[in-house]
């Protein structure tokens, strides 16, 4: 039944395929010359294959190949247009011929909506040419990615394609400063210019790209500060700057932005102390500041985001104690709070947080005694890291009859007569010991039941930070 049906689409498919190609009095490419021959030059540019035209005459009907997409004309049902174009390892391989470039012929496809080109450009230097897509109005998707000898400069006409909505030119060679023309982009949903060798400032004018939802310009050389102006970006739901050398305080004004799930300014030279105003982030889900010379206390309006999933200020100077709200934060799942100068005691409360399942805390100077909760401690194993903190102790109790995680092990707490008699010299078992235990589970207790049911939402966590690193 199915198939038949199948059978009878295609049928009509080719049967319409035909009537359009003979209404072209009797001319069966169904396409402008010009654009078919524009095709021909393109592909061939790419494509090893000498006889790619000869093996596609007619690539929009008769003949189609997976890369090309084509639609049927608004002006003229007549005729097709080619409006997409795909190279890439998923379609053939290798990609394209060594000798590729983006050839001039691209000019003669003005109805292309996307053009995306992967793993191509790999040994011969290509450069993106400014007058490239000068006539691609209708461009809606660029994406060049994942191409070693792209390189050059991205240029700023790219900021006349008007109704380009995703823009990807991410692993390339790219270098030089972001052209501000881009802020002309008013239809930009998508801009991601990471893992380049960009330098120069993240432009001003990047706020008047309103329709906005990922920006995306980590593993650059950017400096400067962070522009005010991104706070104007109501849509966005990803910033991710990481890996960059910017400067400076984060800007009040992100606190503007209502929709945002994922703020990663880590690996950059930011100053503390953060703006009270990200308070207003209400969808915030993952906060990940680490390694930046923030060198303030941890800030308080964390306590008020209450989607927050992940929490990262590593290696950010934080000085003072962990305060306790983060007990509040019922969807916390990561928290790490390792390599800052902390003090004090480890408030008690993060045990009952019942999404907790990593802890970090190591390399501060917490101190005190670790009241965690024993079922926290068994359900998080490994996953709770206080190694480093030398005034933290656990009082033997907690060690009793239990195997605990390498990285628990503290000196015992102190008897209630002062004597230290119990602490054992500063040993460290992790680095010891730590390698061979590490692939199990906390000094090798087999999974309960309770532990077991975790892993899959550790899975499920790490799924999501990659569904949302991918789709987002
Ligand atoms: C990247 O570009 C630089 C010049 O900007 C060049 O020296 C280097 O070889 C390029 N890398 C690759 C893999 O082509
Ligand atoms: C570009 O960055 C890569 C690493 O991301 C680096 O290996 C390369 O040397 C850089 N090239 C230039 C020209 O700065
Ligand atoms: C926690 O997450 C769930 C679903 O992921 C959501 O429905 C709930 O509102 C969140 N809780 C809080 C306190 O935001
Ligand atoms: C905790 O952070 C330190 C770095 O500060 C890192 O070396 C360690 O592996 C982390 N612990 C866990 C359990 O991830
Ligand atoms: C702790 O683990 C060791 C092996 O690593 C095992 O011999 C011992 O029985 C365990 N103790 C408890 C209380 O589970
Ligand atoms: C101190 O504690 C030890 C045992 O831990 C005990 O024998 C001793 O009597 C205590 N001394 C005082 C002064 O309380
Ligand atoms: C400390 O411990 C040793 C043996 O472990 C014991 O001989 C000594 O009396 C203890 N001293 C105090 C002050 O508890």
């Amino acid at each position: 039944m199915a198939s038949s049906l199948t059978l009878c689409l295609v049928g009509f498919l080719v049967l319409v395929g035909e009537v359009v190609g003979n209404l072209d009095g009797g001319d069966d490419t169904a396409m402008e010359e010009q654009e078919l021959l524009g095709l021909f030059e393109v592909l061939g540019s790419f494509l090893e294959d000498p006889d790619w035209a000869q093996v596609h005459p007619l690539p929009c009907t008769d003949t189609p190949w997976p890369g090309v997409q084509c639609e049927i004309s608004e002006e003229d049902p007549g005729f097709f247009h080619v409006t997409r174009i795909h190279i890439g390892p998923d379609v053939i391989n290798p990609p394209c011929k060594t000798s590729s470039v983006l050839p001039k012929s691209l000019q003669k496809l003005p109805y292309l909506k996307t053009l995306s080109i992967f793993g191509c450009f790999v040994t011969l230097p290509v450069i993106i040419s400014p007058s490239l897509f000068g006539y691609s109005t209708l461009l809606e998707h660029l994406s060049l990615e994942s191409n070693p000898a792209l390189y050059g400069e991205i240029p700023s006409s790219l900021g006349q394609l008007s109704n380009l909505r995703v823009l990807s030119l991410s692993q390339n060679n790219l270098t030089g400063s972001i052209p501000p023309e881009l802020g002309g982009l008013t239809n930009l949903e998508q801009l991601d210019l990471s893992y380049n060798n960009l330098t120069g400032e993240i432009p001003e004018g990047i706020g008047a790209m309103k329709s906005l939802t990922i920006l995306d310009l980590s593993w650059n050389s950017l400096g400067g500060e962070i522009p005010a102006s991104l706070g104007r970006l109501q849509m966005l739901q990803k910033i991710d700057l990481k890996s960059n050398k910017l400067l400076g305080r984060i800007p009040p004004d992100l606190g503007m932005l209502k929709r945002l799930v994922l703020l990663d300014l880590s690996h950059n030279l930011i100053n503390g102390p953060l703006p009270v105003t990200l308070s207003g982030l209400e969808q915030l889900q993952y906060f990940i500041i680490d390694q930046n010379p923030v060198n303030s206390g941890i800030p308080l309006f964390l306590g008020s985001l209450r989607q927050l999933v992940s929490i990262s200020l590593s290696g950010c100077g934080l000085t003072g104690s962990i305060p306790s709200f983060f007990s509040s934060l019922e969807n916390l799942t990561a928290l790490s709070l390792d390599k800052n100068s902390l003090a004090g005691p480890v408030p008690p409360s993060l045990g009952s947080l019942p999404n907790l399942d990593q802890l970090n805390l190591s390399h501060n100077q917490l101190s005190g005694e670790l009241l965690l909760q024993e079922e926290f401690i068994d359900r998080i194993g490994k996953r709770l890291d206080v190694r480093g903190n030398k005034g933290l102790c656990t009082s033997s109790k907690t060690h009793s009859n239990r195997n605990i995680s390498v990285y628990l092990k503290t000196p015992d707490c102190l008897d209630a007569n002062g004597s230290d008699n119990n602490s054992r010299p500063e040993e460290n078992p992790d680095e010891a010991k730590g390698m061979q235990t590490s692939s199990g589970y906390h000094g090798g207790i087999s999974l309960s039941p309770a532990e077991a049911r975790l892993d899959p939402k550790l899975l499920s966590f790490t799924t999501i930070s990659l569904l949302i690193g991918s789709f987002l």
